[in-house]
């Protein structure tokens, strides 16, 4: 009875574990470098993804090289430095906007570059 009450034991710990492994969907992003640049990482993304669409011939804002870290980060909500959960900028990247928007409408980022990202608005949004 001793051995079949263990069993159970070790069967409920396994259990346990698992449902803790299913519960951090966030931190399955892949872990990137730190010191991430705005110039060298982040806008090549957006030149590849975003400009297409974003310059001054189809919509707003503005997301070409040299107009982008402007365009981004002059609302306020969009980027919050130091949070990138709470920037709706990433929200639409990950799909879990509250107005439903996403960006690409395509097709969504690769999970290494929303990594960048997110660490690049963590590490403060900066301009460098
Ligand atoms: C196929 C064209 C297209 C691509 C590619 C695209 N967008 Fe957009 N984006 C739009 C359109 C159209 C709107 C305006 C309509 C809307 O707000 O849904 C928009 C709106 C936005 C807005 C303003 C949202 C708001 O609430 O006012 C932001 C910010 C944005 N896009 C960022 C991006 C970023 C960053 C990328 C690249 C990762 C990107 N977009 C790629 C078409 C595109």
């Amino acid at each position: 009875m001793k051995t079949l009450k263990n069993l159970l034991a070790v069967v409920g710990f396994a259990a346990f574990l698992t449902a803790c492994e299913n519960d951090k969907s966030l931190e399955d992003l892949p872990v990137v470098k730190d010191d991430v640049s705005f110039a060298l990482d982040i806008q090549p993304i957006i030149s590849a993804h975003c400009a297409g669409c974003h310059n001054p011939a189809n919509v707003n804002p503005d997301l070409r090289k040299d107009f982008a870290y402007a365009s981004l980060t002059e609302d306020e909500e969009s980027i919050v430095p130091g949070n990138s959960e709470d920037s709706e900028l990433v929200q639409m990247l990950e799909r879990v906007s509250e107005d439903g928007k996403a960006m690409p409408p395509s097709e969504p980022l690769s999970p290494f570059k929303l990594a960048l990202i997110r660490k690049w608005i963590d590490e403060g949004a900066k301009n460098n």
